[in-house]
């Protein structure tokens, strides 16, 4: 699949479900309504869907929520999807997850051909995570990431900055992640859904700070590393890890994006930051052969569009895209 600006569509993220155990500040409002079941897609509609797109080329999938991992018996979609791994269709089949559940699910996920996975983690301090979660324990979560080391996953931690949160403690995360040998991406925080409390003009800190501070403590080497998404990478000498820094407001990565989102409903967003959209699950479950879906999924393809547009409007503070980043995983 090439888009109409020469980017080959080669990773397909999936939202499995807009539910999730923690209710983050920057997320989610407390009280979040979710979506009725009949229409979110069936495990055995999301295994078509994504292996349509693995059939057009997609190489790489990743699942996301809300938080996938409590989706019931998610572990089902994970073995049927591995499938394409074993064919070598796919090259990489990964998740983002908030890490409540991964003691659980470390080993079946190492079984079902996952080698990274990538854990949300804004701060080591316990109250600290408690209030940005609301209902989180990080115990639990570092509990977890016990059991994915020992199953052999490797890890990325996501960490959103926070202003007057965790902007405090980036260097104690950085020489955590060192030790534990996991590399580590700071997000800047993004502009989407009304989650209560219009809180997030004061959230925002630049990453450019964030940097600024880091380098008082560590010397960041320039790499050149691309994973064709929006984040940065710089080497960490001292720890020999990646940073990466994710700065969707201050810069521009647009040239280079190979993704696309489905949603847990079967709508295809061609652009995070915009909010044109497919519907796949109309042409999934209209007929039982792919043809329609294959149809509707070339005209999404056509209309990527060519780059976003957030703006966290000063006067206003309204956020620039309406939806939730549980709907669409990130
Ligand atoms: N801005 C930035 N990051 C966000 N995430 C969720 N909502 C937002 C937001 N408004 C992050 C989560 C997780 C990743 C999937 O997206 O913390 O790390
Ligand atoms: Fe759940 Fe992730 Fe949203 Fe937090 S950011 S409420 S963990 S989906």
């Amino acid at each position: 699949m090439i888009d109409p600006f020469g980017r080959a569509i080669t990773y397909l993220r999936v939202s499995v479900t807009d539910r999730c155990d923690f209710r983050c500040v920057y997320c989610m409002a407390e009280d979040m309504a979710f979506l009725p079941k009949a229409d979110v897609l069936t495990l055995e509609e999301l295994d078509r869907l994504c292996s349509a797109f693995v059939h057009h080329g997609v190489r790489k999938l990743r699942l996301t929520g809300g938080e996938p991992l409590v989706r019931r018996n998610i572990m089902w979609l994970f073995r049927r999807l591995g499938r394409h791994l074993d064919s070598g269709d796919l090259d990489e089949l990964t998740v983002t997850t908030n890490g409540s559940q991964l003691e659980r699910y470390a080993d079946e996920l190492h079984a079902c051909g996952v080698r990274r996975i990538n854990v949300s983690i804004d701060t080591l301090d316990p109250d600290k995570f408690q209030a940005i979660t609301r209902w989180g324990k990080l115990d639990k979560v570092m509990a977890g990431l016990d059991a994915a080391d020992r199953a052999g996953l490797k890890v990325k931690i996501n960490a959103v900055a926070l202003k007057g949160v965790n902007d405090g403690e980036m260097s104690a995360m950085v020489a955590w992640c060192g030790q534990r040998g996991y590399d580590l991406t700071f997000i800047e925080v993004m502009p989407m859904g009304e989650i209560g409390g219009e809180i997030r003009l004061d959230q925002y800190l630049p990453l450019s700070m964030v940097r600024a501070e880091l380098q008082k403590n560590w010397t960041l080497d320039e790499i050149d590393y691309q994973t064709g998404g929006p984040a940065r990478y710089v080497r960490v000498k001292e720890t020999g890890h990646r940073v990466g820094f994710i700065t969707p407001m201050t810069h521009n990565f647009c040239e280079s994006c190979n993704r696309v989102r489905l949603t847990c409903t079967g709508t295809l967003y061609m652009c995070l930051g915009q909010e044109d959209a497919a519907d796949l699950r109309g042409p999934l479950r209209a007929s039982e052969g792919d043809e329609a879906l294959s149809r509707a999924i070339a005209e999404a393809i056509a209309r990527k569009p060519k780059g976003h547009d957030f703006i966290i409007d000063r006067r206003r503070s309204r956020p620039a895209v309406s939806r939730h980043m549980s709907v669409t995983g990130g």
